[in-house]
């Protein structure tokens, strides 16, 4: 295993075992609410600590992005962080939540780790040497045909500036599909499309640190992903598309008369 994502496992590991540890007391959790529907956790905070210690103590010079506590230092290695995707889910008692941890060189994506304590599933993939579900090797599925498929999204829930295209979409979906599903932990989503149970997944803003690492799971499964209009910004406008070679164009076609000036961006 390169040692980038050595350091990042067993970051990824002492937070899934602090959310986990948690998840058995929810009821004594402190929670703040950030905006609309979005809420944070002493959890989180705890889970966002406990992995730039792991990640700076093996690598002092690198730079972090991280949801809670934002950006830290500088440096051509960049680690993106989202300590707990899939929060909701998480104080509600629902087993859908992952740690996700996606390391940028110069600007491209090399490591990626996502982690689901509820099942102990370990997503990792380095650039060039493939994705992996702990120690199995990870292809996206072979469906090629959108009425056999199945796609994941995840709903507007804070943001509804783009509610409408996204209804839309999801209208036209419904009915060319084999169905979609909603689970809600984005990170998740993106490792269930690499390993091939999802054939295509779409979601209008997310952040990168809810994309990073499942972008590189994807890319190093075989599959594809971009934006909505098929380019390759979605790490900044947060909108994306991704999906089994035969889905994924698929997909943008089904999205392209929906699409509004904002979600081209
Ligand atoms: C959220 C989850 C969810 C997605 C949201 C994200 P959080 O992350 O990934 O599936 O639909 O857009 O914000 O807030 O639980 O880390
Ligand atoms: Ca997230
Ligand atoms: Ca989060």
């Amino acid at each position: 295993m390169h040692p980038m994502l050595n350091i990042a496992v067993k970051a990824a590991r002492r937070a899934g075992n602090l959310i986990h540890r948690a998840a058995d007391n929810l009821d004594h959790l402190t929670v703040t609410k950030k905006s609309h529907a979005d809420y944070v956790s002493e959890v989180d905070r705890a889970a966002e600590r406990i992995i730039i210690e792991t990640l700076l103590e093996a690598y002092p010079g690198h730079a972090i992005l991280a949801e809670e506590s934002g950006t830290q230092g500088q440096s051509e290695y960049v680690w993106i962080i989202d300590p707990l995707d899939g929060t909701t889910n998480f104080l509600h008692g629902m087993p859908q939540y992952a740690v996700s941890i996606g390391l940028q060189h110069n600007g491209v994506l090399t490591q990626a780790v996502v982690y689901d304590p509820t099942k102990n599933d370990l997503f990792t993939a380095t650039r060039g040497r493939g994705a992996f579900l702990n120690d199995k090797r990870l292809r996206v599925s072979k469906r090629k045909e959108m009425a056999d498929s199945l796609i994941g999204t995840g709903f507007p829930y804070s943001n509804f500036a783009h509610i409408d295209a996204y209804m839309a979409i999801f209208r036209d979906l419904m009915q060319k599909t084999a169905g979609l599903r909603r689970p809600g932990a984005a990170s998740l989503d993106l490792a269930w499309t690499a390993a091939g149970r999802y054939d295509g997944f779409f979601e209008t803003g997310l952040k990168p640190w809810d994309m990073a690492a499942g972008c590189l799971l994807i890319t190093e499964a075989g599959g594809m992903v971009s934006d909505l209009k098929g380019a390759d910004a979605f790490l900044q406008s947060g909108h994306v598309c991704a999906g089994n070679p035969f889905i994924h164009p698929q997909l943008l076609e089904i999205i392209a008369p929906h699409l509004t000036p904002g979600l081209k961006a």
